[in-house]
Order: structure tokens, then sequence, then C-alpha cells
């Protein structure tokens, strides 16, 4: 079983898109994908009602999901980490509590960009074209990540 988080600031718009993005591109039984975000703002939230419907437009359904915030506890809990900017990124890696833990953190783009550490940018104070912008970027990303663990 692998076991695969993902994490932005809020847990509402990007990583529950990721979430539900990477969960149907993998064989369920073989592997446990979350999310959460560094923020506690959103704890117990639906996604973002843009999130929703991007994820609806291209056939998957993410309104179920709630709001968390990232703990330490996930280094136990999770694989992988995948990050979708700079700003998570140091968040999460200021929590580790080893070489272990920081390992596991990885920023998402660098799936299809190796080493550039690219960022999902932020859409939650833009309009609508900022989903469709992420919904992609994550599409491109989990296909690539499906194809490798699958
Ligand atoms: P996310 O977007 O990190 O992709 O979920 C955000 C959602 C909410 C806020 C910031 C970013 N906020 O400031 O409430």
């Amino acid at each position: 079983m692998t076991k695969i988080l993902m994490v932005c600031l809020g847990n509402i718009c990007r990583s529950p898109l990721a979430e539900g993005i990477l969960k149907s591109k993998l064989p369920i039984p073989n592997f446990m994908i979350d999310s959460a975000g560094t923020a506690n703002y959103h704890t117990g939230d639906s996604p973002d009602r843009r999130s929703i419907a991007v994820a609806k437009k291209y056939g998957l359904d993410i309104s179920h999901l709630r709001g968390r915030q990232f703990s330490v506890r996930d280094f136990d809990a999770f694989d992988i980490i995948y990050v979708m900017d700079e700003s998570n990124y140091n968040d999460v890696v200021a929590l580790a509590r080893n070489n272990a833990d920081s390992a596991k953190v990885k920023f998402i783009l660098n799936e299809v960009y190796p080493n550039q550490n690219y960022n999902v940018p932020d859409p939650y104070y833009g309009g609508n074209d900022g989903f469709e912008n992420v919904y992609k970027m994550l599409d491109e990303a989990c296909s690539i990540i499906a194809d490798t663990l699958n």
C-alpha cells in the first residue's frame, strides 16, 4: 500500500483537486490518497465551489472531501507528501523531525519538470480560469505519478 498526501495552504482549492485526480488514476485497494492544508482556516470545510465545479466538468466528484490541517503525524502516516508551492514546502519541512521526514516532501510539479521547484499557483483570489489552469497542471502531474506507481 502506497500512501500519498497532497498539501496546499487551505486544503480547499488545490490539494482536494490533486487528491480527486490522483484517486481517479490509481486502483483504490493499493493506494491511500489524502490531502491537508498547512493552515487551519478551513478545517471541516468542503472544497471551494470553483474546485468542485472544475472537477465536475472533468467527471470527478470531490464535493464530499473536508478540509483538515497537516500535522506532524502525517510524516508517519504517508510515504510521499506532495506540496503545491514553495511556501507549503517550507511550512511542511519546518515540521520535519528528521531527514527521513523531510525526504518525503516533494514539489508535485517536479514530476513534470524535474528539479525546477515550480509552484502550482494559488487560485483562491483569482477567477475561474485559475482553477482550469490548476486542474490541467495537476492532471498532467498526476498522470505521471500514476504511471510511475502503477
Ligand atoms: P488552497 O487555496 O491553498 O489551494 O486551498 C487557498 C484557500 C484558502 C485560502 C488561501 C488559499 N485562505 O486564505 O483562506
